[in-house]
């Protein structure tokens, strides 16, 4: 598939297959993820991939709105020791966040679906998820992307909206 025709199909799949993903097509989301920009290319992301029943309903348990039944989870978290210092340091949730993009591009791609679940900034939920991963206080998890086998396909859709565009010449 091509990236123009994936950026516009992607949609949030909230309702999975049990059926398991390959390693490695997990493999190649990893790959898309860490090829994306990141300030000073420091790259302070880390990314927990979770297929352990146990642990990915703790997970689905994590936020209000976080209950899919996928089969992977990818939680994106953002490594404060990897991070820039000082004001420059929250430039790794622009990194994370590229990162996410970019998994949920190649799962569209790859004809899986996926919904991203935000845990930063809900101070509950990033307690939670730290405690899940066992994590130390330096890892921050921004989000958790469900991934599986859709059992929805929401249409794709163009939300193009003159409105929002602002043409300073
Ligand atoms: C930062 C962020 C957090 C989100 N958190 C959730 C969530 O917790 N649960 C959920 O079902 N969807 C979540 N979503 C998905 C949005 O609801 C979804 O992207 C939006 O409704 C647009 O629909 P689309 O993804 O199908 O285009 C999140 C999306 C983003 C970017």
């Amino acid at each position: 598939m091509e990236l123009k025709e994936a950026m516009l199909k992607r949609r949030s799949v909230r309702s999975f297959s049990p059926e398991k993903i390959r390693e490695e097509n997990i493999n190649q989301l990893l790959h898309y993820a860490m090829a994306g920009p990141s300030a000073c290319n420091r790259r302070p992301w880390e990314f927990y991939v979770v297929t352990n029943e146990e642990i990915l309903e703790k997970l689905r348990q994590s936020t209000r709105y976080s209950n899919m039944n996928a089969p992977l989870a990818i939680v994106v978290c953002g490594n404060m020791k990897k991070a820039l210092p000082m004001q420059m340091q929250d430039f790794w949730i622009q990194d994370c966040s590229a990162a996410m993009e970019n998994i949920l591009l190649g799962v569209t791609s790859l004809n899986l679906g996926a919904c991203w679940v935000g845990v930063l900034p809900q101070k509950r939920p990033v307690e939670r998820v730290k405690k899940i991963l066992s994590v130390d206080d330096n890892i921050i998890p921004l989000g958790i992307a469900f991934i599986g086998y859709p059992l929805e396909t929401p249409e794709a859709r163009d939300q193009y909206d003159i409105n929002k565009i602002h043409i300073i010449k």
